[in-house]
C-alpha cells in the first residue's frame, strides 16, 4: 500500500459522515484533494455547498461543480474534513504544512465534528518532531521569533510563501510538545501572532487513519 493509497482509503471513509443536503466544511491538502474528487462522485449533486479553508481548495471544489460559500453565509456546520501533518492518540493536531492554518482552524471552531484523515505515519506519541506553522503579521515577525525562541522553539521564516491572508509563516522546529493545549494557549498570547497550527483546544472528533490492511480509525 502505498502513502497515496492509504491517504485515498482515509478519504474514502470520510464520506460515509457526509450527510445528503447539508453543508460542509472541507479542509486543504493531498489527502483532502481525495476527498474534494471522491465527493464529487460519489455525493454529486447531493451536498447543498461547501465551505473551503483555502483558495486551492475551493478552485478544485469548484472545478468539480460544487458550490462554495462563505463561512458567514453557512452559519455552523455539521461536518468539517480535514488532513493533519500530525496526530497524538487525543485527536491534538499540528496543521498547516500547506499553510491554510488560520482558515482551517476557523472552519474547525464553527463545525459539530471534525473529522480528520490521513495516512498512518501522521500518528505520533508526542507533537512537535513536525515542525509547528505559526501565521505573523510581517511587521511582527521579528518579535514573534524572539517569543517563540523563548519557549524553547528555533523559529525559521517559510520562505517565498505568502498566506490567502497576506501573512507569513514562521515554522518552529526543534519543540517537543508535551502539554499541547498549555503551548496553543502559550502561543496564541504573543503579540503579532494570527493563528498557530496546533488544534489542542479544538482536536479532531475522529481520526481516520490509512494503513496496510486498510484503514483504522480513533474516537475521542
Ligand atoms: C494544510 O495547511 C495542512 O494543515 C494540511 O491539512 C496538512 O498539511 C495535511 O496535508 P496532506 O494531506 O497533504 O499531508
Amino acid at each position: 500500500m502505498t502513502p497515496d493509497d492509504k491517504k485515498r482509503n482515509a478519504a474514502e471513509a470520510a464520506i460515509d459522515y457526509v450527510k445528503p443536503g447539508s453543508t460542509i466544511g472541507v479542509g486543504t491538502g493531498s489527502t483532502v484533494n481525495y476527498f474534494i474528487d471522491l465527493l464529487a462522485d460519489k455525493m454529486a449533486g447531493k451536498i447543498t455547498a461547501a465551505v473551503s479553508s483555502s483558495e486551492a481548495s475551493s478552485e478544485r471544489l469548484r472545478g468539480h461543480g460544487i458550490a462554495v460559500i462563505d463561512l458567514n453565509e453557512a452559519g455552523g456546520l455539521d461536518l468539517y474534513v480535514d488532513g493533519a501533518d500530525e496526530s497524538n492518540h487525543q485527536l491534538q493536531l499540528i496543521k498547516g504544512g500547506g499553510g491554510a492554518l488560520t482558515r482551517e482552524k476557523i472552519v474547525a471552531a464553527a463545525s459539530a465534528v471534525f473529522v480528520c484523515i490521513a495516512d498512518d505515519s501522521k500518528l505520533v506519541e508526542t507533537l512537535g518532531t513536525f515542525p509547528l506553522p505559526v501565521e505573523v503579521i510581517p511587521m511582527a515577525r521579528g518579535l514573534v521569533s524572539g517569543a517563540l525562541q523563548a519557549l524553547g522553539g528555533e523559529p525559521r521564516l517559510r520562505e517565498g510563501f505568502t498566506t490567502d491572508n497576506g501573512n507569513q509563516i514562521l515554522d518552529v522546529h526543534g519543540l517537543r510538545i508535551n502539554d499541547p493545549v498549555d503551548m496553543e494557549t502559550r502561543i496564541n498570547q504573543i503579540t503579532g501572532v494570527v493563528c498557530v497550527g496546533l488544534f489542542a483546544h479544538r482536536p479532531a472528533d475522529v481520526l481516520i487513519l490509512g494503513t496496510e490492511d486498510g484503514i483504522s480509525s480513533i474516537q475521542t
